[in-house]
Parts: structure tokens; C-alpha cells; sequence
């Protein structure tokens, strides 16, 4: 999950110094905005500087994440552990043994800074705000109003600790842009290696930021979101599942609060989303998702949130891309499982029958069935029948072959009969057509048979290199597509070219195994049975 944080802008402005001046600070939770704002007459500007932080700090509860920008180099001495320990240790003197100035502010900050985790610090150029001038005028604005400056002249004990505090010094800036991101549906490896390449590629080549949303829509409709920064993505290539978390549940046009019954019907929250969306400033929401996130996501673009979307499922069945990230991952599991099998298979004699996912797609039994050198391979898309699938059986038995493996997809179904789903109701789970052969195998022969399910063994781990590779290449290409202002596209694979296309396209219909094509035609042609008569 992506940090509530806070974020923080301070600048003092004075004419003279010391002279007549204000103070502002601009306080950012959450994509809403509160203003800080007072004056100090006949005062110096780094003591104003000082004050705006210890006011914004203030302002924020006990123990929040912060990440202050100031314009004040000063202040950030504050901050620097050896510059805090020397004058601890000199009583509050600087290295001539003169008596620092602001001990009062200095002390208040190094409290506030004790029970707050201020995460980095940016020192920026004069006046940073996002348009470059909004804190300056807060604080010009301060000495209009006259506010009075608090300053709390009681001191504590300090214990100062800046573990894990930033420093970063950078002259101006650019208006920072802003992309939404959240991961939607179930998960699978590469996720984490999109959104890293998401953020990297924002925020290393573009003044520009990336705000998270928390378990897929939930957070959007729940305004669950922070920034996402560069040392968030570190280290989370090879990780499976997401740092954003996810849901395959949750959609704000029919929306549940958490925890309640999901087959019921909810209200329309999609209001509520849009809403955070504009709060944030963000320019386009960026969602990873299968079919059902991106239809959702189409959903929203047309009521006018600027969409790119980026194809993920294990599933493979999205019509416009050639491949979708997670795929190869799954497959690559599923094979290595049946390669374990084979060994149980050819010492017990059995037949054995293993189950993988794909919902009415058969591209993972397809692929992992070929890799693994399954002797029947049973899709959705060719529907079975018994003598076909006990004739190839009898076949290798005859030829001496005592054991058979068979990958089924979970979609797959006898002809003439519906697909199997685990519970009834109105929330179907394809799964247990496995089993369900493997028991009418050991009726029809007599031979020793046995399933396994590798249900969501597939969809964890760690992406394989393929997946990390074409992960990192849709992440790049979604800010290069936000860049160009295009949205309501999906980044895709074609070929081995990563292009778009309109999200309409992206969103039609089913991708799913063509009985006719070459590969089904090698799988036969090397005496692969697909259980019917081809
Ligand atoms: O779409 C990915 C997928 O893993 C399908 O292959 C499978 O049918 C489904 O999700 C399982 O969903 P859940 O995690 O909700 O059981």
C-alpha cells in the first residue's frame, strides 16, 4: 500500500532583513489543500522560514508521514543529524561558540520533527509551490492579514532522530504533472514492474508524479492514495503481486462498503471517484488491468477522466494486444508443475490430470500443455468427449506407454454440457473440471488416476525475465503516451512492437484459442490429443 502522507510547501518572505515580512505554508493530504498563513513584524526571513514549518508541522497529527519542500536551506539544518548533534552538545552554540539564533523555533522543530516521520526534505528555489509563486503570496498575504505569529516558547526534552530523512537540493521547478495509477482485478507477476516503470519513467524523465490508488477502485472511490515515489518502486522488479494492492470486486458504479456482502447490489459511488480524481489534479489515471478493470476504466473515461490503460492477466485473453503481462509467468509455473507430475505419472503408472486457470480462454493449458508435453490438452474453446480422450489413453498404453498426462483448462467443458463452476448463486468460480474427468477416467479404464488444481500458484512468484521485460516496456510506453496527450489507449503488444490502441478496441470481446491455427495444427501434429476428434 501506497503511504498516507502528508506534503508540505513553507516559504517566509521579508522585505529587509530584519524587516517587515510573512509567512505561509500550503498543507496537501489526501489531494485536498489547507492554507497556513501570518506575520511577523521586524523579524528576520529565516526566522519567518523557521516558523512556517513549525506551524505546518504543527498543523499535522502525532506520527504522519510528511515530506516537506522549503525554499529555506537554513531550515534544513534542522533536519541534519551532525549539525543538531554539535549544537546539542555545545549548548546551543555554533562552531565560533556564539549562541544560535531561533534556539526557540530550532527546539520546536526538533520536536515536532521527533513525533512526525518527516520522510525527505526538497529544497527548492525561491517560491516552489506547483505554479511557482502560490506560497510566496500566502506569505505576502500573512502580512496583510496580520496574523500573529505562535511561537512556543516552552522547551522539551529533544531526542533527535533522523533516520530515513532525505536531503535534496534543487534549484527551481518545473510545475509538477500529475498521473493517477492503480492496479484493478486479480493479481499476477509484473504488476509491481509496471508501476516501478510507471513511476521511474515519470518521475526520471519529467517533472511529473505519480499518485497511487490503494486496491484497485476501493481506493479510488475511498480516496485511499498518496504519492508514489522512486524509493517506493525500489527493489519491487522481480516481486509478484502489487505494492498498490488489488481487487476483483470492487466497481463505484455498484459500489459495497468494505467488508459487506459483495453479491449484493451496491450504489453508484463512480461520483465519488471522479471527484478524488480532481482533488489530486490529475491530468490521466493509468489502470493495469484485465478485461473487467479496463471496462471500468472505459467507464470513466466517458464521463471525462482521461484514461490509459496497460493489459494485464495470466488469462491472456485480451483481443488487442498479442500478449498480456503475467501470461508467460503462469505459464511458466504451470509447466514446471507438470513437469514435477510427469515424474508420479510414469512411476505409478497413473494418468494424471492437471487443472490451471484461464477462465474461458485456453491459452494457459494451450501453452503450458505443449511446454510440458501433455499427452491431451482440453480448452474451452474445443469442447471434449470421453471415448475420444480414453481412446488416446488405450493408444499410448498399447505402444506401451502406462502413464498419460492431461492439462485441462478450467473452462473447458464435455460437449454438449455447461462449463464447471465451484458454487451456484450469482458469483460463478470456474474450477473443478479436473477432478471431475480424472474420476470418470478411473470408472472408464480402471487405471489409478489423480487431479491437481494449481488454482493461484499461478498467479504468484516472481514474473519471469519475459514478463519484467514487457512489463517495463508498457510502463514506459504509457507516460510516453500521457506525454503526447493521447489517452483512452491501451498500450499493446504487436508483434514485438509495443504500440496502442483505442481503449474501445481494447475492451471488445475475448481473446481466445483459434482451433484452426498453427499452433493447435503442432500440438497434433507432435500426437497431442485436444479430447475430440480434430
Ligand atoms: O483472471 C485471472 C484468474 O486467475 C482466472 O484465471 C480465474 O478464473 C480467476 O482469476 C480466479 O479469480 P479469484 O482470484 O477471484 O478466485
Amino acid at each position: 500500500m501506497v503511504k498516507d502522507e502528508y506534503i508540505i510547501y513553507t516559504d517566509g518572505a521579508c522585505s529587509g532583513n530584519p524587516g517587515p515580512g510573512g509567512w505561509g505554508a500550503l498543507i496537501r493530504h489526501r489531494g485536498e489543500e489547507t492554507e497556513i498563513s501570518g506575520s511577523a513584524a521586524n523579524t528576520t526571513n529565516q526566522r519567518m522560514e523557521l516558523q512556517a514549518a513549525v506551524e505546518a508541522l504543527r498543523s499535522t497529527p502525532s506520527g504522519s508521514i510528511i515530506k516537506l519542500y522549503s525554499d529555506s536551506a537554513y531550515l534544513v539544518n534542522c533536519f541534519k543529524q551532525s549539525w543538531m548533534d554539535r549544537w546539542l552538545k555545545n549548548g546551543w552554540r555554533n562552531s565560533k561558540g556564539e549562541q544560535v539564533e531561533n534556539r526557540d523555533l530550532w527546539e520546536q522543530l526538533l520536536e515536532l520533527a521527533r513525533e512526525r516521520k518527516v520522510e525527505w526534505i526538497k529544497v527548492k528555489g525561491h517560491s516552489f509551490d506547483e505554479d511557482n509563486k502560490r506560497v510566496d503570496i500566502l506569505a505576502r498575504g500573512a502580512l496583510r492579514s496580520g496574523n500573529p505569529v505562535s511561537d512556543d516558547p516552552e522547551l522539551s526534552q529533544i531526542t533527535f532522530v533522523d533516520e530515513g530523512v532525505r536531503y535534496e537540493d534543487e534549484a527551481g521547478v518545473e510545475s509538477l504533472r500529475r498521473m493517477g495509477i492503480l492496479t484493478g482485478g486479480g493479481d499476477c507477476p509484473g504488476l509491481n514492474a509496471v508501476i516501478r516503470a510507471v513511476v521511474k519513467g515519470a518521475t526520471y524523465n519529467y517533472e511529473m508524479e505519480v499518485i497511487g490508488f490503494n486496491n484497485g477502485f476501493r481506493g479510488l472511490v475511498e480516496n485511499d492514495a498518496a504519492v508514489i515515489n522512486d524509493k517506493d518502486v525500489s527493489g519491487i522488479l522481480n516481486r509478484g503481486g502489487t505494492i498498490l494492492g488489488t481487487s476483483n470486486r470492487d466497481n463505484p458504479f455498484d459500489y459495497r462498503p468494505d467488508g459487506s456482502d459483495y453479491r449484493k447490489t451496491g450504489c453508484d459511488r463512480s461520483d465519488d471517484a471522479v471527484k478524488n480524481i480532481r482533488k489530486w489534479g490529475i491530468e490521466c489515471l493509468v489502470v493495469i488491468g484485465g478485461d473487467g478493470s479496463l471496462l471500468l476504466a472505459h467507464r470513466f473515461s466517458k464521463l471525462g477522466v482521461p484514461i490509459i490503460g496497460i493489459p494485464k492477466t495470466i488469462d491472456n485473453d485480451l483481443p488487442a494486444t498479442d500478449v498480456t503481462f503475467g501470461f508467460d509467468s503462469a505459464v511458466t509455473t504451470a509447466t514446471e508443475a507438470i513437469d514435477k507430475i510427469h515424474t508420479t505419472a510414469e512411476s505409478h503408472h497413473r494418468v494424471m490430470v492437471v487443472e490451471v486457470m484461464g477462465r474461458h480462454a485456453g491459452w494457459i493449458a494451450l501453452q503450458a500443455g505443449m511446454a510440458g508435453g501433455g499427452d491431451i490438452i482440453i480448452i474451452p474453446e474445443i469442447p471434449f468427449d470421453y471415448e475420444h480422450i480414453i481412446d488416446k489413453i488405450s493408444d499410448r498404453r498399447r505402444r506401451g506407454k502406462k502413464f498419460s498426462i492431461i492439462v485441462v483448462a478450467e473452462g473447458a467443458y464435455h460437449t454438449g454440457e455447461e462449463p464447471v463452476y465451484q458454487n451456484k448463486g450469482n458469483v460463478k468460480r470456474l474450477g473443478g473440471i479436473g477432478p471431475i474427468i480424472s474420476e470418470e477416467i478411473e470408472k472408464r479404464t480402471g487405471m489409478e488416476s489423480r487431479a491437481t488444481v494449481l488454482g493461484h500458484l499461478q498467479r504468484g512468484g516472481s514474473p519471469t525475465s519475459y514478463d519484467r521485460v514487457l512489463a517495463t516496456r508498457f510502463g514506459v510506453k504509457a507516460v510516453e503516451l500521457f506525454r503526447e496527450g493521447r489517452f483512452n489507449e491501451m498500450v499493446c503488444l504487436k508483434g514485438n512492437q509495443i504500440e496502442s490502441v483505442p481503449l474501445e478496441e481494447a475492451v471488445a470481446g475475448t481473446k481466445r484459442v483459434d482451433p484452426e491455427s498453427e499452433q493447435v495444427r503442432a500440438a497434433i501434429a507432435v500426437g497431442t490429443s485436444f479430447g475430440c476428434a480434430l
